[in-house]
């Protein structure tokens, strides 16, 4: 099964996020292919499974990504799969911190793409993978790339 991987990245942390999910994909025998949003998007039709992802920014998605799952719904994905993933952060470093900041990172952009693509009758996965930074522009932190491997082993039966 071949499984399109699209994302949007400014600094490259997303890429990054993207690049890993297709290495875990390939470890379960599909067959990914990742892709910028901001390029020619590849015939859906040859997919049987798409991720999607974007960096949280100012609280938002960008509108390439809400526009992306729009053409998915009108080109006919019908009820294959939707995955979506996204970076940000950091998260402030104490309880009342993150009580004041959270509106900038909950539920970010993967929340919001997951919200438009249950808006549009999408079948996209129930839970997202997001992935922290350790300052604003990157890196991501220690360890947030482990949980890509155990995201994937938890959707593929989702995908399959
Ligand atoms: C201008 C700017 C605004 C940002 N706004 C937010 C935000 O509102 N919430 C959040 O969680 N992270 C925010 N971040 C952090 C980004 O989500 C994080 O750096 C992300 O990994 C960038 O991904 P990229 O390297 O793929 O572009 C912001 C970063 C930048 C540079």
């Amino acid at each position: 099964m071949k499984a399109l991987v699209l994302y949007r990245s400014h600094y490259g942390n997303t890429r990054q996020v993207a690049d890993e999910i297709a290495k875990e994909l390939r470890a379960k025998g599909v067959d990914p292919v990742v892709t910028d949003l901001r390029g020619k998007l590849p015939d859906f039709a040859d997919f049987g499974a798409v991720f999607i992802g974007a960096p949280t920014r100012m609280a938002r998605v960008t509108g390439k990504a809400l526009r992306t799952l729009g053409k998915l719904a009108k080109k006919g994905w019908g009820p294959k799969p939707v995955v979506v993933f996204d970076t940000y952060g950091p998260l402030p470093a104490t309880p009342e911190e993150l009580e004041k900041g959270k509106k900038w990172l909950f539920p970010g952009a993967a929340g919001l793409m997951q919200a438009k693509a249950q808006a549009l009758g999408l079948n996209v996965y129930a839970k997202t993978l997001r992935c922290e930074v350790s300052t604003l522009k990157g890196p991501l932190k220690d360890g947030e790339m482990k949980k890509v491997a155990s995201f994937i082993e938890e959707v593929a039966p989702f995908i399959q």
